[in-house]
């Protein structure tokens, strides 16, 4: 059963602080030249996300080009006195179309609540940004049993008051906080029950029509070429989030040609 009315998969790249201006920009021009020439268009949707210093000359490599560009964060207020922090209205500006939000490695680093990370959902769908909601369990809330309670958790307070107009998008990304960078993904039953488990909560706050035509469900969590095909387009998952395995070309190619 697909989540969305969505055909093909989604599949963000996630180059956290790895890259410099220069090498994201020279890594965009790489991945839109082989999404270009192996009309990888057909088969899925390519979102880069590079460092926040690196979107304006990546929105150049993008341009005229059907891969989109996303960002890694956002505050949630429009404008003001906020020093350091980055607008939807500036990511929009940019030609952001996607926005990760609440990744783990914010919600550990940056102590981002999920008062804070609801905020940031309500801030980026308000400029019709679509927001990659990232939910997850650590290995400890995993071995104690709570891993469905965390889940539900996230998502319900993340999505508190939001609405979803006709038009917008919302992607929620399943990342086990453990499996990230580690090299080992979970295994493909595990993230199909999570998506389930999401779905399920979704269920509270959209309708099921809703759901279907504008939400998605993805995972993310040590992603490569060799295990993609155990995450999309299996259950309900519609596409992939990836770290580490985004960063040269030619792999993360190899990893595109398996859908
Ligand atoms: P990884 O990172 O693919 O390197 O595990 C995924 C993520 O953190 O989004």
């Amino acid at each position: 059963m697909p989540t969305t009315a969505h055909t093909k998969p989604l599949v963000l790249a996630n180059w956290k602080m790895n890259l410099s201006v220069q090498e994201s920009v020279v890594l965009a021009r790489n991945l839109a030249a082989a999404y270009s020439k192996l009309k990888l268009k057909e088969h899925l949707e390519l979102v880069l996300c590079p460092t926040f210093p690196a979107l304006a000359p990546v929105a150049e490599v993008l341009k005229r080009q059907s891969v989109c560009l996303g960002a890694q964060d956002v505050f949630w207020k429009p404008v003001g006195p906020y020093t350091g922090e980055v607008s939807a209205r500036v990511l929009k500006e940019l030609g952001v179309t996607h926005v990760i939000i609440g990744h783990s490695e914010r919600r550990q680093f940056l102590k981002e609540s999920d008062a804070m990370v609801q905020q940031k959902v309500l801030a980026t769908l308000a400029e019709g940004i679509t927001p990659v909601l990232c939910v997850g369990e650590t290995f400890s809330e995993r071995q104690t049993g709570q891993k469905y309670l965390v889940i539900a958790r996230q998502v319900a307070s993340a999505l508190a008051g939001v609405t979803l107009t006709s038009g917008l998008g919302l992607v929620i990304a399943y990342e086990p906080v453990w499996v990230i960078g580690s090299g080992q993904a979970v295994e493909t039953h595990e993230a199909q029950e999570t998506a389930l488990v999401i779905r399920h909560t979704l269920l509270d706050v959209f309708s099921e029509s809703t759901i279907a035509r504008q939400v998605r469900i993805i995972y993310g969590g040590s992603v490569d070429p060799v295990n993609i095909g155990n995450f999309v387009g299996r259950g309900l998952l519609a596409g992939v989030l990836v770290g580490g395995a985004s960063l040269e070309a030619k792999r993360f190619t190899n990893l595109m040609k398996k859908l």
